[in-house]
């Protein structure tokens, strides 16, 4: 016998269990004016969650918006550790910026990089990061999977959003590019021999793996 699937209510009750502050107000705001779509409530808490088990001194994030995923990681990670965020688009990483100084976090503590996450990753340090967030172009994720697994320490985690794709994913009759490539990311990370993988049912999805520790 299995367990019954829960009430809508008892996950919207599990999405907002983590409470959201002002801070996080302001950079949702701040996503809402230049028509960002920033991660769920639940999907951010398990972000900060897991910086947090790290103990994170180095992430990177690929699309930063407006700062909330980022704001989230910054409060799990250690308190010296750096973020480094990667979008293409300069002015949300303005107003990212503005988030995490009105959060009260010193700019030392996010290097904000502009340009197409494909050209700039490449150019991050091998085997340098604890955790690896990818929430940018979605038909871009199999290159983002393969630069997030050069790029993590042994036992380090990543970490994609909407791996659940406005319920598209589970439904086999959407076949459009950005489903069909979170759904191949799916099946790439859960067959992979070097990754523990979860999806976890927070917000639109949210993929994540461990490298395992090499014997
Ligand atoms: C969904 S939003 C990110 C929201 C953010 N992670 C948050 O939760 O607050 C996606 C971001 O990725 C950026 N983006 C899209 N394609 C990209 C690419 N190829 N390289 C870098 N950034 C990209 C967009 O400009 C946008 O700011």
């Amino acid at each position: 016998m299995t367990t019954a699937p829960l009430s809508t209510p008892s996950w919207t009750h599990a999405e907002t269990y983590v409470a959201e502050d002002e801070a996080l107000a302001a950079g949702r705001a701040r996503a809402e004016e230049v028509g960002v779509t920033a991660i769920g409530q639940g999907g951010g808490a398990a972000l900060s969650f897991v910086a947090s088990v790290l103990e994170a001194r180095a992430v990177v994030e690929i699309g930063t918006g407006t700062g909330v995923s980022g704001l989230w990681l910054l409060r799990g990670m250690r308190p010296d550790g750096v973020l480094t965020t990667v979008d293409v688009e300069a002015e949300h990483q303005r107003l990212a910026r503005e988030t995490f100084t009105e959060a009260g976090f010193a700019p030392s503590r996010a290097r904000t990089i502009a340009g197409a996450a494909l050209d700039v990753l490449p150019r991050l340090t091998d085997g340098h990061y604890d955790l690896v967030f990818a929430d940018g172009d979605k038909v871009e994720y199999a290159a983002y999977l393969t630069e997030a697994l050069r790029l993590l320490r042994p036992g380090g985690v990543l970490a994609f959003d909407n791996a659940l794709w406005h319920d598209r994913v589970a439904d086999p009759s959407q076949r459009d590019p950005e489903t069909q490539a979170v759904r191949d990311l799916l099946a790439e990370v859960a067959a992979h021999d070097d990754l523990v993988p979860l999806l976890l049912p927070v917000g639109d999805g949210l993929l994540l793996a461990k490298k395992v520790w090499l014997p």
